[in-house]
C-alpha cells in the first residue's frame, strides 16, 4: 500500500477524505477535536513538500440535504488553529464555486469543502458523483480511517479517477496497528472496544474471537449486549436490529 510518503506533492493539489465527523456543541463548536487533530502530521507533510490540500468528510448523518448543524465550517476554526494556517471553505463540495476555489488554490493554501453526506449519492457510492469530487485534486489520499468501513463515493469509488493515490498518516497507521493485533499479538491477549455502533463493530468482534484470550466491551454499544443478556438499560443506547437472545 502507497502511503503519502512514497509522493512529493510540490505543486500537486491533494484531495484528502478526512473523518472531520467530530461531536460540536449546541453553538456549534467542536466539543472533542481528536479527530482533527490526529490528521494534523498528514497535512503538514503535504503542505512542507509544496502542495495545497482540499479536505472533504462527511459530518453526521444528515437525512434532506443542507442542515446548519452539520455544516462542515464549524471545523474550520479548530483545523485553522491546529494547522497554525488560514483555511478556506467552500459552501457545496461539488459546483462551480467549489471548483473555482479548488482550482485558485496555491502550494500551503487549505480549503475545507462542504458536508458530502448533503447529496445522497455520497452514502450510494455514485460513480458520477465520485467523478465530479476527483475535478478537485490531482493525488487522493485517504486518512479518513473512521469511515473506511463505508464503500461511499469520497472513500472507495472516487479512488478510481486518480492514477496517484495513497493513505494519509491515519490510514497506514491504523492498518499497521490492527496488522499487529490480527497476526503477532503477544499473549495473553486481552482486548478492549468500545463505540457507539455494535453494527459497525459486529464483524470485528467476530474475528477477535478466534484470536483473543478475554474481550472487554464498554461504550454505548455495552447496552445493546446487556439488552440482549436480559438486562435493564433504561433509555440508554440500543440498536434493536442486532438484539438476538442467546441460547443458553
Ligand atoms: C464514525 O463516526 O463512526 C465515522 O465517522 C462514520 O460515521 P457513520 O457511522 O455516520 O458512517
Amino acid at each position: 500500500m502507497k502511503t503519502i510518503n512514497d509522493f512529493n506533492f510540490s505543486g500537486k493539489r491533494a484531495l484528502i477524505r478526512v473523518d472531520f465527523n467530530v461531536p460540536l456543541d449546541k453553538s456549534f463548536t467542536v466539543t472533542d477535536d481528536n479527530r482533527i487533530r490526529s490528521t494534523i502530521p498528514t497535512l503538514k507533510k503535504i503542505l512542507k513538500d509544496g502542495g495545497s490540500l482540499v479536505l472533504m468528510s462527511h459530518l453526521g448523518r444528515p437525512k434532506e440535504g443542507p442542515e446548519e448543524k452539520y455544516s462542515l465550517k464549524h471545523t474550520l476554526q479548530t483545523t485553522e488553529q491546529l494547522l497554525g494556517v488560514p483555511v478556506k471553505f467552500a459552501g457545496d463540495c461539488i459546483g462551480e464555486e467549489a471548483y473555482k476555489l479548488s482550482a485558485a488554490l496555491k502550494p500551503g493554501e487549505v480549503l475545507i469543502l462542504e458536508n458530502l453526506r448533503f447529496y445522497k449519492e455520497e452514502e450510494k457510492g455514485d460513480l458520477a458523483f465520485a467523478e465530479k469530487l476527483s475535478k478537485h485534486g490531482d493525488i487522493y489520499v485517504n486518512d479518513a480511517f473512521g469511515t473506511a468501513h463505508r464503500a461511499h463515493a469520497s472513500t472507495t469509488i472516487v479512488a478510481q479517477f486518480f492514477k496517484d493515490k495513497c493513505a494519509g498518516y491515519v490510514m497506514a497507521a491504523e492498518l499497521e496497528n490492527a496488522k499487529k493485533v490480527l497476526e503477532k499479538a503477544d499473549k495473553p491477549f486481552t482486548a478492549i472496544m468500545g463505540g457507539a455502533k455494535i453494527s459497525d463493530k459486529i464483524l470485528i468482534i467476530e474475528k477477535l474471537l478466534d484470536k483473543v484470550d478475554h474481550l472487554i466491551i464498554g461504550g454505548g454499544m455495552a447496552y445493546t449486549f446487556f439488552k440482549a443478556l436480559g438486562g435493564n438499560i433504561g433509555n440508554s443506547l440500543v440498536e434493536a436490529d442486532k438484539l438476538i437472545t442467546p441460547a443458553y
